[in-house]
């Protein structure tokens, strides 16, 4: 225990109240949905696993994922307090956060326009808007709130508030933030009514307003109750800091015994989740201005790391701090603050790998959503087992085997451990990301793993060594370009410009529209170089992006930085100083000194098939099976792990 570390997050393990409710410390565990509720809304036991890793952790306060209040709007694997039918499994979720020490509150919701964020809604839902206005002529379906609707609605809400306080959970938060129905209201953006809903502050307020004072008569004054709002919605004509402010006060008088500040709405822009490209603490301004404005206390969320936790937490600019994403990543991070165990923490990176629409999972905490099979269990009869390649699936591979207590060995090809996460590291922004990596050495070193960098592995070798298992984690190398070229033209892979091991000359052509194609972009730009982007399909791949967050952060910073886009753009031929394309029916000449290629990748797999029927056991993990995401990489790593 490092005691000089323990005095550094002193402000945050003081206790603090919300009402009459006392919380052992500062932080908060922020609401994040998932689809861990079974499909009819229902808690579930892996939710329970879930959420009892996070209690255990030592947050003082859990508020839970978004909440349906309203029967007809709900989101799709969501927890429901729509009916007395859901108190028992509620019941159960309070008794697990309890008996582990922390306090929890339900986060009530109704979805709002946070169901534009399904691909299909089901079909006897429709999109609840304040108003319909000009844009809203997709293939959704859309209703306009009337009068009656928002009465039915602060009934909802208070029936739903009414069950939370029979659950015996400890508070209850109002979801009025990130673009779901009552924040729609709130917003100047999508408010734009012309009745006592719609117009003024006051009358924008009005519905989140009566929703508290039904609340508080259902409820009673003493129930600890917090609104959650937008400090920023990170759209044009949207909330401003001062309106922020007058909503706050309104709602502290209404009933309301914290507010806390988010921002962005979930569907148009970025701030919901900040990117690893947003700034950190990001909410703390608005936050300290509602906090100076009120008497009740301030909870913030977005991007604050611990220092920065600490400090503001300190100086009296917040009183509380909501954390999502860093306790997706690890959730004993408050034990591991107050214990002065900073090296163990497992970083969040903001890859929002965790926001995925296909996908969801933590890069850096494959076991998310699987805390069940924690902690791994040692073998019995530990097997000689060879790592071969030392990205990231390979390190967290090794790392894992080793504390179920395996023999490991890690060879690296490279004279580095990182393999292509060390691409992800030098692409602008993406600093933070080293820290995984930093992560993982740290604990091949606590485990006594060795190393062998520089190593190639050859199936002589493996011969030699005779393991009892070999696991193949050689990775991907980039695609080439299977297109007509001259000789003397200029062509290089996006990895070697990111990572510096190459500079492109005059103007540049970049060919590919992912995620890899408008980093290396948007980097070249940054550095004042002459940039167009050609992608063969729409910006984020054919069937667009499965994060789009990370990707909207993208595609503002090219517009800001005015690279011109071809999409649905054939690449035909590269000359000696430039591209060939079609576009429709038009044939294009981009003039191009350097051409960078961002097509994607191919799995580097030779040595799974040399090694069949050699070894006892050849497992390949990671992108040699198939190039996937880094969660993917790790996950599978996990798996393999908890299997082996
Ligand atoms: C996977 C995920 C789900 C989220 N779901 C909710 C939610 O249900 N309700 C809510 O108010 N905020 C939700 N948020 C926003 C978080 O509560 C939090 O404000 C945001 O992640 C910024 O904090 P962080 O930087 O500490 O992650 C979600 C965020 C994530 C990453």
């Amino acid at each position: 225990m490092d005691k000089t570390n323990i005095r550094r997050f002193s402000a945050l393990f003081q206790p603090g109240n919300i009402g009459r409710l006392c919380l052992k410390n500062r932080l908060i565990m922020a609401p994040m949905g998932n689809s861990l509720a079974d499909g009819d809304g229902y808690v579930t036991t892996a939710m329970l696993d879930y959420y009892r890793a996070r209690a255990r952790g030592g947050v003082g306060l859990i508020i839970t994922q978004l909440t349906s209040v309203s029967s007809n709007d709900m989101m799709p694997y969501s927890l429901a307090i729509y009916d007395d039918k859901f108190m028992p499994g509620m019941r159960r979720l309070v008794e697990a956060i309890h008996e582990q020490g922390a306090k929890v509150s339900i986060q009530l919701m109704h979805p709002g326009m946070l169901l534009l964020l399904l691909p299909s809604l089901p079909q006897s839902m429709t999109v609840k808007v304040p108003i319909i206005t000009p844009w809203m002529v997709a293939k959704k379906p859309y209703h306009e709130v009337s009068q009656k609707d928002i009465e039915r609605y602060v009934w909802d809400f208070a029936e739903a508030a009414r069950r939370v306080m029979e659950v015996d959970a400890d508070a209850l938060e109002l979801h009025a933030c990130h673009g779901c129905l009552l924040s729609t209201f709130l917003s100047p953006a999508t408010n734009r009514r012309t009745d006592q809903y719609g117009g003024s502050v006051e009358n924008r307020v009005r519905f989140p307003q009566k929703t508290v004072m039904s609340i508080r008569q259902k409820v009673g004054r003493d129930f600890p109750l917090t609104v959650r709002i937008n400090g920023n919605e990170d759209v044009e004509g949207g909330i401003t800091a001062d309106e922020v402010v007058q909503q706050a006060v309104i709602l502290e008088s209404a009933g309301a015994d914290a507010i806390s500040i988010s921002s962005g709405l979930e569907y148009w822009s970025t701030l919901m989740a900040p990117p690893y490209s947003a700034p950190e603490g990001l909410n703390i301004s608005v936050a300290e201005q509602v906090k100076k404005a009120l008497k009740i206390p301030v909870i913030t969320a977005g991007k604050i790391g611990p220092e920065l936790a600490e400090q503001i937490v300190r100086d009296s600019k917040t009183d509380f701090i909501a954390l999502g994403r860093p306790l997706l990543a690890d959730a004993e991070l408050p034990n591991k603050l107050r214990y002065g165990r900073l090296e163990d923490i497992r970083q969040c990176l903001y890859c929002n790998n965790c926001l995925r629409s296909i996908w969801r999972s933590c890069t850096v905490n494959p076991f998310l959503y699987k805390e069940a099979v924690l902690p791994l269990t040692p073998v019995r009869s530990p097997k000689r087992i060879m790592v071969v390649g030392g990205g990231l699936a390979g390190m967290q591979a090794a790392v894992l085997l080793a504390e179920r207590g395996h023999h490991v060995s890690l060879h690296e090809r490279d004279t580095e451990l990182g393999g292509q996460w060390l691409v992800a590291c030098a692409a602008s922004g993406k600093q933070g990301f080293a820290a995984f990596i930093n992560h993982l050495r740290r604990s091949l070193d606590r485990l006594d793993i060795p190393v062998a960098l520089a190593t190639e592995v050859t199936l002589e070798q493996v011969l030699v060594m005779k393991p009892d298992v070999v696991v193949v984690a050689t990775g991907a190398i980039p695609q080439g370009l299977d297109v007509l070229r001259s000789m003397r033209c200029n062509v290089v892979q996006a990895n070697d410009v990111i990572q510096s091991k190459i500079e492109t000359n005059g103007r540049v052509v970049v060919i590919g529209g992912r995620m890899l194609g408008m980093e290396v972009a948007v980097l070249l730009a940054q550095q004042g170089k002459e940039v167009t982007l050609i992608s063969r399909s729409r910006l984020g791949g054919r069937k667009g992006p499965d994060e789009k967050i990370t990707y909207r952060a993208l595609m503002r910073q090219l517009v800001e930085l005015r690279v011109p886009l071809y999409l649905n753009t054939t690449v035909l031929e590269i000359t000696e100083d430039s591209v060939i394309s079609r576009l429709e029916d038009e044939v294009l000449s981009l003039p191009a000194d350097t051409v960078v290629v961002a097509i994607g990748i191919k799995p580097v797999d030779t040595l799974v098939e040399e090694l069949q029927g050699l070894v006892p056991e050849v497992y390949p993990i990671g992108d040699c099976v198939q190039p996937g995401n880094a969660a993917q990489a790790t996950f599978g790593a996990a798996r393999l792990a908890t299997d082996t």
